[in-house]
């Protein structure tokens, strides 16, 4: 990444804060550049809580945003593992985002059908953007404690194309088993988080300093810690993370 910063917040709710002050700026750049923006999210606690600032902030390009998921669990829409339902509750009902802007993973269709959809929604915005690979004006991921991120978990056999760095035909978007969970996830691959303009990481709580030190220490391995991919990420590259995650819990 071109700067990879790291932001560091006091609390979990600065982090948010931080964070989402931010997401707005770069929404609005998109915008003024190219009329839309493209802001994918991703699941877990710290990007609700992040949501749940961004609902609150005054911000009048919400119909201009196109929504987008990094990731999804494979369970119903109104499932509560869905982050579709967290991110519906935690902000897309509370701002106007007009529907057909809200692209959702299918997941009723089951893992293949739900893949092989959004892949082609990918493949769409990155014919209209005239580009390669289709580029989210920001990607939020979180990153779990084993360093997973999106649902890249350690050992994914799409992790390999990050390891040598290859980006053969891979699809933008596709459906994975986890072993470590005994379930699906449908995820975004390492083409898409790749070709992403900002990418924004957000990192809280002491239960994740072990893999954070690992990912951001030197020549971490991409296979047992994912969210090492994202130092490749040729856009702008951020890490929210708080005292405890990024100095681990004191004593
Ligand atoms: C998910 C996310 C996952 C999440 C991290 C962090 O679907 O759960 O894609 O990658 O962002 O596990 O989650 P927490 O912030 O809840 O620790």
């Amino acid at each position: 990444a071109r700067g990879a910063l790291i932001r560091l917040a006091s609390t979990p709710e600065s982090v948010a804060a931080a964070a989402a002050s931010e997401v707005l700026a770069v929404l609005e750049a998109a915008m003024a550049w190219r009329g839309e923006a493209h802001l994918a999210l991703s699941g877990g606690r710290t990007p609700a809580a992040l949501h749940r600032v961004l609902a609150s902030l005054p911000f009048d390009g919400w119909s201009h945003v196109h929504v987008w998921f990094g990731d999804e669990r494979m369970v119903a829409p109104a499932h509560a593992d869905s982050n579709y339902r967290m991110a519906r509750e935690t902000l897309l009902s509370a701002v106007p985002v007009p529907e057909p802007q809200v692209h959702r993973w299918e997941t009723e269709l089951g893992p293949g059908e739900a893949a092989s959809r959004y892949d082609a929604a990918l493949r769409d915005l990155a014919t209209r953007q005239e580009r390669s690979a289709p580029a989210f004006d920001l990607l939020l991921l979180g990153m779990g404690a084993d360093a997973h991120t999106a649902s890249l978990f350690p050992g994914s056999p799409l992790l390999a194309d990050a390891a040598d760095g290859v980006d053969r035909a891979a699809p933008f978007a596709t459906a994975v088993e986890v072993p470590t969970l005994n379930t699906w996830r449908l995820t975004v691959t390492p083409a898409t988080i790749r070709a992403a303009r900002t990418v924004f990481v957000l990192v809280v709580g002491g239960d994740k300093h072990a893999a954070l030190r690992r990912v951001l220490g030197a020549s971490p391995d991409p296979l047992e810690a994912p969210a090492t991919l994202l130092h490749d990420v040729p856009g702008d590259l951020a890490w929210y993370v708080d005292r405890a995650a990024l100095f681990g819990k004191p004593g």
